[in-house]
C-alpha cells in the first residue's frame, strides 16, 4: 500500500525581516488511504502551516514529502499546481467561496483549472452532482450570502469534491459552525471516509476530533502526540441523540 502521505523530518520556516519563525520543526508522519487524521495543537503550534505545506499550498524549507508516491520536492511550479488541482480538495473555516457567484458555479471552478487532456467535457453535470453528494441539490442557484454558514460549508466540500481528490484537508471546517451544523459537516466527513477518501482535519475541539480514526497533537512546530481514537463518535448516531432530545424539551 503506497501511503497518501509520507514526511520525513519535514520543517517549514519563515523569514519576516531578520526573524525566522520555525513553524514546523521536523514533522515525521506517515498517513495511510482511508484514514481520518485530525491535527490539534494550541494556537501558533503549527498545524495550518502543516497543512498548507501538505496541500502543496507552500513548499517545505526541508525534509522529504511524498504525496501518493510522489515526491513533491522534484516538482516545477506548474507540476506542483497540477498535482494540487488532481490530488487535493480543501475546505477552510472561512468557506472561501465567490461572493456573487451560485453554488453550482463555484462547484465548478477547480475545474476550470484542469488542464488539455484533464479537462472534464460536463463540468455543470459534475458540479450539480457534487452538490447532491453533499445535501445540497435543492439550493445550487443560491450565492453564499442566501445560504446558512453549514450550507456554504458544504458548497465548500463539494468544490473540494469535484475533482476527485485522494485527499481531503479541512483546516477547522467548523470553527464558524454550530455544534448541531459542525456534527453535520462531521457526518459528511464520516460518509466520505467509510467511502474510502482520506481526511486529515485541524480542529480545536476534542469532542469534533473524536469522529476520526486518529489524532495527532502538534506543540511548538513538532507531533507530540500520535494515536488511535478508542471512543469514536458517530455523527448520525449523534444527530439522532440531539433530534430525540428536542423532540423531548418540546413535549415538556
Ligand atoms: N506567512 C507567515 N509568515 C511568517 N510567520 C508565519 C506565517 N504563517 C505562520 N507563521 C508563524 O508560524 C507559526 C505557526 O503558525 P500556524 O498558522 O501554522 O499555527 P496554527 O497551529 O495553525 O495556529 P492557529 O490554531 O491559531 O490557527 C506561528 O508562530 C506563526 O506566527
Ligand atoms: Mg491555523
Amino acid at each position: 500500500m503506497v501511503p497518501v502521505i509520507q514526511l520525513v523530518d519535514f520543517r517549514k520556516s519563515y523569514i519576516t525581516g531578520e526573524v525566522e519563525v520555525q513553524a514546523v520543526r521536523g514533522v515525521t508522519l506517515t498517513i495511510n488511504p482511508g484514514e481520518f487524521v485530525a491535527i490539534m495543537g494550541s494556537s501558533g503550534s503549527g498545524k495550518s502551516t502543516l497543512m498548507n505545506t501538505i496541500g502543496c499550498l507552500d513548499r517545505p524549507t526541508g525534509g522529504k514529502y511524498l504525496l501518493d508516491g510522489i515526491d513533491v520536492g522534484s516538482l516545477n511550479r506548474d507540476e506542483l499546481a497540477d498535482l494540487r488541482n488532481q490530488k487535493i480538495g480543501f475546505v477552510f473555516q472561512g468557506f472561501n467561496l465567490l461572493a456573487r457567484t451560485t453554488a453550482v458555479e463555484n462547484v465548478e471552478l477547480p475545474m476550470l483549472y484542469r488542464r488539455g487532456g484533464q479537462r472534464f467535457n460536463n463540468p455543470r453535470e459534475r458540479a450539480l452532482k457534487s452538490l447532491e453528494r453533499v445535501g445540497l441539490g435543492k439550493r445550487t442557484d443560491h450565492t453564499p450570502s442566501q445560504l446558512s454558514g453549514g450550507q456554504q460549508q458544504r458548497v465548500a466540500i463539494a468544490r473540494a469534491l469535484v475533482n476527485e481528490p485522494t485527499l481531503l484537508l479541512a483546516d477547522e471546517p467548523t470553527g464558524n459552525l454550530d455544534s448541531r451544523t459542525s456534527i453535520e459537516i462531521m457526518d459528511i466527513f464520516q460518509e466520505l471516509n467509510a467511502a474510502g477518501m482520506t481526511l486529515v482535519m485541524v480542529t480545536h475541539e476534542l469532542d469534533i476530533a473524536s469522529y476520526s480514526t486518529r489524532m495527532v497533537v502538534m506543540r511548538d512546530g513538532r507531533v507530540v502526540t500520535d494515536r488511535p481514537v478508542e471512543q469514536r463518535l458517530n455523527a448520525k448516531q449523534e444527530l439522532a441523540r440531539l433530534k430525540q432530545e428536542q423532540a423531548a424539551v418540546k413535549l415538556a
